[in-house]
């Protein structure tokens, strides 16, 4: 008989196994066995206080549900498919255990709080391993830029030679988008974190409940306030796999450049053994597929978002069973956020760099042409007319085959200035040692040493930036 099968036909009339097969959710939602379980324990508690159970019978039912809890943590109770989802599966193994007394459990309360409630605490959970997972790489990338950080590559736009980074200013980066993530994490849990249980159905149970304090023993900050909302609300999710999604597309562009520095051409970075892969057919293969594993499943976590944005846009007030399709999405999308932060992190911490294919690499492109410019500007020309200066430097580089303007002769500088519209420029150009302070300019160290801002990457800067993160990492309070 199902539980809630009284206004139904008896014996089975009326029951289509393909119906059945259709709505349940046991194999999905038994994900939400724990948090249902403490969800019972504290409505049975409230049910008491309010006097609706006697003392003996909460003792019964909160026993009977603490042995289920056990029992689920040890992957001992089976699962029923034909009891539908894992709230009927409970309060069924519950009466089997101690008979019509778990026929109480009920009392005041819907499936549709009961869901709701058990979904804020997964997620709940959830958000919590994630931090902590941010926090493990996060701590990788800090490692890495402590390690590697003085290292010097090329930082590109367009995937092109822009202007020289240190190493560690680039891995930074990412700690940034990290602690960006996790901040949206935070956010989210703070407002999901509140108890729509003693909402019932829809309308609110009709019992003299506490629910505030039903709400504080199960650690939320405060009870929900509408029952409406409550029953129907799914933002938390929303807001978690937007985050998610977010945090994911954080790790595959990070994974995209692993791809990109460890194809040989760039031959910047050396992808551990453990997180690569072989070919099949072409023995001379390593390939890096955990980080483009973590690429693909980015399309996973967004695609999860629109999902649930989907699902609920054209739902009225109250709960609707589309509902249940909130759960694959967001159990998925947590799952691979949080194994790909590990994998991440593990790449992380087991890459090698080759500083001197980065070093060699970092001023191909003529990549210290804007420090030129900018040398210029501080002797008085204006930025338009020394970015021009530099520009047909670059081109007679290019022309000549120079590799970097470092490489310049004093006659090509002094030319260049000389044929300047700028009146600076010109007078610049009859000055003694010009040439020699222009290459200084335009060294590769030198123009690190100029983005001395705020937020820049010169060598101090990094060093503070990684002080700042490596003490906010250890001493999070
Ligand atoms: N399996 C359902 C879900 O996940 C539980 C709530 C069902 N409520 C209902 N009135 N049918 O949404």
């Amino acid at each position: 008989m199902r539980l809630w099968g009284g206004r139904f036909g008896v014996g089975g009339e009326g029951e289509d196994e393909r119906v059945a097969a259709f709505t349940r959710s046991i194999d999905v939602d038994r994900e939400l066995a724990l948090d249902d379980l403490d969800g019972s324990i504290a409505h049975v508690r409230g049910l008491g206080r309010a006097g609706i159970l006697a003392d003996e019978e909460v003792t019964t039912l909160v026993d009977g549900l603490a042995d289920l809890r056990r029992d689920v943590e040890n992957g001992e109770l089976r699962w029923n498919p034909a009891l539908e989802d894992v709230h009927l599966n409970l309060e069924s193994a519950l009466a089997e255990r101690l008979g019509p007394v778990a026929g109480k459990l009920h009392t005041g309360r819907s499936r549709n709080d009961q869901v709701a409630t058990d979904l804020r605490l997964w997620t709940r959970r959830a958000i919590d391993r994630l931090d902590a997972g941010l926090v493990g790489f996060e701590r990788a990338l800090v490692e890495l830029a402590e390690r590697d950080g003085d290292a010097i590559l090329p930082g590109t736009t367009h995937v092109q030679p822009a202007q020289p980074v240190l190493f560690g200013h680039h891995v930074l980066a990412y700690v940034e988008m990290a602690e960006r993530d996790r901040g949206r994490l935070a956010d989210a849990r703070r407002r999901l974190n509140v108890s729509p249980l003693g909402s019932g159905a829809l309308a609110g149970a009709g019992y003299p409940l506490d629910r505030e304090r039903t709400a504080a023993d199960l650690g939320f900050d405060g009870a929900t306030t509408n029952s409406l909302d409550a029953v129907g609300d799914r933002d938390f999710v929303v807001e978690t796999l937007a985050a998610v999604a977010l945090g994911m597309v954080h790790l595959s562009r990070l994974a995209e450049e692993v791809v990109w520095w460890s194809n040989p051409r760039f031959g910047f970075v050396r992808v551990a053994d453990a997180y690569s892969t072989g070919s099949s057919m072409m023995p001379n293969k390593k390939n890096p597929d955990p980080a483009e594993l973590v690429r693909g499943r980015s399309a996973g976590a967004i695609a999860a978002l629109t999902a649930i944005l989907g699902i609920l846009k054209g739902l009225p007030l109250g709960y609707q069973r589309d509902l249940q399709e909130d759960k694959p999405p967001l159990f998925g999308s947590v799952a691979a956020y949080e194994a790909s932060l590990e994998i991440m992190a593990g790449l992380v911490s087991t890459l090698t760099i080759d500083r001197d294919r980065m070093r060699a690499a970092a001023d191909e492109g003529y990549t210290t042409a804007t420090a030129a410019a900018d040398a210029l500007v501080r002797r008085g020309v204006p930025f338009r007319a020394a970015h021009h200066v530099v520009g047909s430097l670059v081109a007679r580089a290019e022309r000549e085959a120079i590799p970097t303007l470092a490489g310049l002769p004093d006659a090509a500088i002094v030319e260049a200035l000389r044929a300047a519209d700028d009146p600076t420029a010109r007078s610049l150009a009859e000055e003694p040692g010009i040439g020699a302070a222009a290459r200084a300019a335009a060294s590769v160290e030198g123009s690190i040493a100029a983005a001395d801002v705020l937020g820049g990457t010169a060598p101090a800067r990094v060093a503070a930036a990684l002080a700042a993160v490596r003490n906010r990492l250890d001493d999070p309070g």
